[in-house]
């Protein structure tokens, strides 16, 4: 059974009391939930990390960064590597992510790096993908999700894409107010699973999770989830305050 997963992306907010306080409150909130089979994600800025994981470590919240190098070590000024995230105890990295696309010219090429060795370094990967507004105008969303998995992940074994969880985030929905509908969601998200099953087999599609990713609140969160492949969500704005992020959770 693939497993449900609320993952909290804070980007570049919140100072370190900031991430303290909001821990605290996540995980008073958190004692009434019944989890079940979901995983609950947070990620603080890299130089919140080790805090968070100390701040978790008694509890079901997973600390993922927001980020890495994909080069294992050596003169790559302001950069963080995988070995570094793994000895703070952080098992899970976000890859791809628009933002970092958009802004800090991550090509498919440095992101199939990032993946390789994230996986060579035993890390879980979140891997964002998603289409910009003019491709979905255009009609070409289906060809740009398609490519970018291709480019990035399709050289995987088996064993290993078992490691990544996918979100969809359209660039279109996020920070934006406007979420995809539930319906757009799960027709990328099944085609999506169409491609793994193609590339992979069925076994192998059915066990990856796939995020939705874009201005998922707590108002729309139940609709988004309740869609058959979309097994949870990648928040950002709503998962700066507790009492959204939790009603999101408790929305799955
Ligand atoms: P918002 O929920 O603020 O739209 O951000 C989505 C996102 O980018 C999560 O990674």
């Amino acid at each position: 059974m693939r497993q449900n997963i609320v993952a909290g992306n804070w980007k570049m907010n919140n100072n370190l009391s900031e991430t303290k306080k909001l821990i605290k409150e996540i995980k008073k909130n958190l004692k009434s939930v019944n989890l079940k089979n979901t995983r609950v994600f947070i990620s603080p800025t890299f130089v919140n990390l080790r805090t968070a994981v100390k701040k978790t470590k008694k509890c079901e919240i997973e600390v993922v960064a927001q980020n890495m190098h994909y080069e294992e070590k050596g003169a790559f000024t302001g950069e963080i590597s995988a070995d570094m995230l793994l000895n703070l105890g952080v098992n899970t990295v976000i890859l791809g992510h628009s933002e970092r696309r958009e802004y800090f010219g991550e090509t498919d090429e440095i992101l199939t790096k990032k993946v390789n060795t994230a996986l060579k370094n035993n890390l879980e990967i979140v891997f964002c993908f998603g289409e910009k507004l003019e491709d979905r105008e255009n009609k070409n969303h289906f060809k740009v999700v398609e490519s970018q998995l291709k480019n990035v992940l399709f050289h995987l074994s088996k064993k290993e894409i078992k490691n990544i969880i996918l979100a969809y985030e359209p660039v279109w929905a996020i920070g934006t107010g406007k979420t995809a509908t539930a319906n757009e969601a799960q027709e990328i998200h099944a085609f999506v699973r169409k491609l793994l099953a193609e590339q992979y087999d069925k076994e192998t599609a059915n066990s990856i999770s796939i995020l939705y990713g874009g201005s998922v609140k707590p108002n729309n969160a139940q609709e988004i989830f309740s869609k058959e492949d979309v097994d949870g969500g990648l928040i950002g704005g709503a998962s700066l305050k507790a009492d959204d992020f939790t009603a999101i959770i408790k929305s799955i």
